[in-house]
């Protein structure tokens, strides 16, 4: 059977830059560094709840980190414009070069799965509304079991869903934590470096590919088994 590749969501294949422009038209100027802030605590939120085995629904961490960016940053916000900045979470695109991507290794005979720390009826709202829910065998997401990223056990509940041992799935993620979860708990891993900025974490493990673009994904991973 082929190795599975299995694809994080946020900021791999589905863009996250709408939320900042929804965000400027609800704070203005100060959007920039809310978004920031915004995203790092929201994943900070997430590795705190999985450390503490305080599990709660992703958007959580969400909604929970916007009011604290923007407290931090000092911008008020009232409760209708959170919703409408969480809305827009709800209504991203996927990146222009996915499609394209999960039909070349669609044509490799590889199974693909979808792999979150949100719900899976947040993640196929989100493949839907992007036209690529037919490319996956399945949807995981954290919520089954009951931890975040990287916590070892929602990688090793990806290798079990898929059927395969960790060394014969292949994580694609353009999060660094993520990867080295994914390294930790046994997958193979794929690096996508979307932002040429982003600089990957000086720890002991590397990715065992490094993408620029995701069209190359397809090129890089070993020949159909
Ligand atoms: C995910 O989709 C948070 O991007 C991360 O699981």
């Amino acid at each position: 059977m082929n190795s599975a590749v299995a694809f994080d969501i946020y900021g791999t294949l589905i863009d996250t830059q709408a939320v900042l422009t929804r965000l400027s038209a609800l704070i203005g100027d100060k959007a920039p560094a809310v978004s920031q802030l915004w995203r790092q605590k929201q994943l900070e939120y997430s590795f705190r709840r999985g450390l503490m085995a305080d599990y709660c629904d992703f958007s959580v961490c969400t909604r929970q980190a916007l009011v604290f960016a923007c407290q931090h940053e000092q911008v008020s916000i009232s409760v209708d414009a959170v919703e409408q900045a969480m809305q827009a979470y709800a209504e991203l695109d996927a990146f222009a070069d996915v499609p394209a991507g999960l039909e070349a290794l669609r044509q490799q005979g590889r199974p693909l799965y979808a792999f979150s720390n949100g719900s899976r009826a947040a993640v196929q709202r989100l493949l839907d509304r992007a036209g690529i829910a037919d490319y996956f065998s399945a949807i995981v997401s954290v919520e089954d079991v009951r931890s975040f990223k990287p916590d070892p056990k929602v990688y090793q509940h990806l290798a079990d869903t898929c059927g395969l041992p960790a060394s014969e799935v292949c994580l694609v993620s353009s999060n660094a934590f993520d990867i080295l979860g994914a390294a930790h708990a046994g997958l193979r891993t794929a690096w996508l470096r979307r932002d040429a900025q982003s600089v990957f974490d000086p720890w002991e493990a590397r990715p065992d590919i490094v993408l620029e673009d995701f069209g190359a994904l397809a090129r890089q991973l070993a020949p159909a088994d």
